[in-house]
C-alpha cells in the first residue's frame, strides 16, 4: 500500500555500505531522507549521489541524516563509489542499502511496475524525528532530483514545526512567512511581535519568526 503523510515510515532492518543497520534505531531522534535511484552505474544516479555527498555539511546542520536505496547488491555499491569519487569529486559519505531481493522496496512502494519492473524509481521520503512521514517525492528515472528543494522543504518542515506559520510559493530560509489561518488576530498579534500585514483576513504576512 502506498505511504501517506503522517503515517510511521516502517522500520528495517538491512545491509548498507555502513553495515547492518535498523532504520528507526539509526535515524533515532533525527530528520531523516530515505531515497531511491534506479540502478548503480548508471549517469543520473552517478550525479545525484556526488551532490548529496558534497551537500553533507547542510543536512548536519539541519539535524538530518541521509540514506540511500537500489536493488543493487553491496558489492556493486561499494565499487560503484569509487566511479563516483573520481568523476564527482566526492564519494557518498552516508550508507547506500543494498536491497536485491527488494525487501525495503516493497516495503515503501519503490518499485512502480508501470514504468519499470526491475528498478526502483527515483523516490525521496522525508521523515521527522517522531518517525512519521513529512513528505513523499516520485520522479522518473530519466530525470535527476533537486536536492536544494529538497532542503528547501525541510527548512520550511522545521520552522512549521515550532511556529505557527506556514510557507508561500518560492519561500526560502529568511522569506516572510505567512501566519496560520487557525489564529486569531489577537492571538497572533500575541505571537508575532514583530507586526503583520494583513493582506486578507486569512493572509497574514509577517518576518520569519526565528530570525
Ligand atoms: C540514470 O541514472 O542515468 C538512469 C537510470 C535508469 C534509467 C535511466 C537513467
Amino acid at each position: 500500500m502506498a505511504i501517506r503523510l503522517g503515517d510511521t515510515a516502517p522500520d528495517f532492518t538491512a545491509e548498507t555500505t555502513d553495515g547492518t543497520l535498523h532504520f528507526h534505531e539509526w535515524k533515532s531522534g533525527s530528520w531523516a531522507i530515505l531515497f531511491s535511484h534506479p540502478k548503480d552505474f548508471t549517469p543520473v544516479c552517478t550525479t545525484e549521489l556526488g551532490a548529496v555527498a558534497k551537500m553533507k555539511p547542510e543536512f548536519d546542520k539541519r539535524n538530518v541524516k541521509v540514506i540511500g536505496l537500489s536493488v543493487d547488491p553491496l558489492g556493486a555499491h561499494e565499487e560503484w563509489s569509487q566511479d563516483i569519487a573520481e568523476t564527482q569529486g566526492m564519494a557518498p559519505n552516508f550508507p547506500m542499502i543494498a536491497d536485491p531481493d527488494r525487501t525495503v522496496a516493497d516495503l515503501y512502494d519503490m518499485i512502480h511496475e508501470n514504468a519499470s519492473d526491475t528498478m526502483t524509481v527515483r523516490t525521496v521520503f522525508v521523515v521527522g524525528p517522531d518517525d512519521k512521514i513529512k513528505l513523499t517525492l516520485t520522479y522518473p528515472a530519466s530525470t535527476g532530483r533537486n536536492f536544494d528543494e529538497i532542503l528547501r522543504v525541510i527548512d520550511s518542515l522545521q520552522l512549521t514545526a515550532g511556529y505557527s506559520v506556514a510557507t508561500p510559493v518560492n519561500w526560502n530560509d529568511g522569506d516572510d512567512v505567512i501566519i496560520a489561518p487557525a489564529l486569531t488576530d489577537e492571538e497572533a498579534d500575541a505571537k508575532f511581535p514583530k507586526g503583520y500585514d494583513k493582506q486578507r483576513p486569512y493572509l497574514r504576512v509577517t518576518p520569519q519568526p526565528n530570525r
